[in-house]
């Protein structure tokens, strides 16, 4: 039986990728390590807990002893690693987390494998689940295509840069392993409400300010949260040794019109007068070294190995209001407690 062992599965994306390979490969065994930090939640995994071929792991990948231990005892032969702190806006006030978590967490994960691996790297895998923003910004024009010089500026991106370097130089150097995926910004299901899409979804629930940080022209590059998923289960499995995909759909929004659309379809869903979300938009202070423009050339995984995004934005975000719509118990557990403090830090003086 292949054991693949998930780090950061009770996120966002990590749930997407345990339920995907939980589901299709039953005669995988799947462990799940995650620390259970504010981004991690069990109930992301409720419907697979109970399945024979999966494990959950409480741990932290900054602490080498307990990661080490953790792979002498379940010998993974591949490792997908998602764990990671992950919201830019918690990276500028809090830039240490970043390197612990993203950085020496990435390098103890390396270490374990090499160690356990012990040179005879048959079968093995070490996927690196990573961002296009190491790639830094894009002006109006351009994509970033796999081999763009990485320009990180946020912190959350300077430590994904760094962790996907060091990744590079364990197979450089020792031979291991190893895939990278850069992915374009993810939304749907079960993601937290401090990234733009769900902050709006609960705000406009809540008859709350939608916060749109400068002028609302800054543009990212939107993939459903399942195609993401998709995309790492198709290069884990077929992608070449020491190569970089990049993931993306071709899905370019500026934030003020990915937002407008958000208002009319929970407007229509909520059964509430067309323009009623849209007068909650507040125009806020910039993020400070706010990157311009993200967008993808996905050229390349499509090219070798047939991925394509299997819904449109209009169609994953009608499928993402929804689950939002049908489980704001969800949503209201993650709002309570450390959530409001975050809220009120970051967003002071918005009212509502
Ligand atoms: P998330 O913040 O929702 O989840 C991160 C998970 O990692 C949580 O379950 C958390 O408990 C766990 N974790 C954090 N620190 C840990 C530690 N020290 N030890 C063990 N577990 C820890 O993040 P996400 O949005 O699901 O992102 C997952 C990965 O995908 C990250 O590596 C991120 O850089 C990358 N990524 C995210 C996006 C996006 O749009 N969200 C896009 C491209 C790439
Ligand atoms: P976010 O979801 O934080 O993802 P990232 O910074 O990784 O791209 O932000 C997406 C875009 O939305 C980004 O340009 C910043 C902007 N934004 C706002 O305008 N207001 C907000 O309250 C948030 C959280 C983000």
């Amino acid at each position: 039986m292949k054991k693949i062992l998930i780090t950061g599965g009770a996120g966002f994306i990590g749930s997407h990728v345990v339920r995907e390979f939980v589901n299709k490969y039953p005669d995988h065994a799947i462990i799940n390590l995650d620390a259970l930090t504010y981004a991690g939640n069990l109930e992301n995994l409720r419907d697979i807990e109970g399945k024979a071929n999966y494990t959950f792991v409480k741990a932290d990948i900054t602490d080498a002893a307990q990661i080490l231990a953790i792979f002498r005892e379940y010998q993974p032969d591949g490792v997908i690693h998602l764990a990671a702190e992950s919201h830019v806006d918690r990276s500028i006030t809090d830039p240490n987390a970043f390197v612990m978590t993203n950085v020496i967490g990435t390098v103890n994960l390396l270490n374990a494998a090499k160690e356990i691996w012990a040179d005879n790297y048959e079968g093995k895998r070490f996927h690196h689940v990573s961002t296009d923003e190491v790639y830094g910004a894009l002006g109006d024009t351009g994509l970033f295509t796999e081999t763009t010089p990485y320009d990180p500026h946020s912190p959350y991106s300077a430590s994904k840069a760094s962790s996907d370097h060091f990744v590079r130089a364990y197979q450089d150097t020792y031979g291991l392993p190893i895939v990278i995926t850069n992915c374009s910004n993810n939304y749907g299901p079960h993601h937290f409400p401090e990234k733009l899409i769900p902050l709006c979804i609960h705000n406009i629930l809540n008859n709350k300010p939608l916060p749109i940080y400068g002028d609302g022209k800054f543009t990212r590059d939107w993939l459903y949260v399942i195609d993401h998923a998709k995309a790492i289960d198709l290069v884990y499995h077929n992608g070449r040794d020491g190569e970089a995909y990049n993931v993306g759909g071709f899905n370019e929004w500026q934030n003020i019109d990915l937002v407008k659309e958000l208002c009319k379809q929970m407007d229509e869903k909520l059964g509430r007068p067309a323009g009623t979300s849209a007068r909650l938009i507040a125009f806020v202070k910039d993020r400070p070294g706010h990157d311009l423009r993200y967008a993808i050339d996905a050229t390349k995984i499509n090219r070798e190995l047939g991925y394509e995004p299997s819904v449109t934005f209009e169609e994953g975000l009608g499928m993402t209001i929804d689950w939002y719509l049908d489980n704001q118990e969800w949503l209201n557990n993650v709002t309570s407690g450390d959530y409001q403090k975050y809220y009120e830090g970051q967003y002071r003086g918005l009212g509502g």
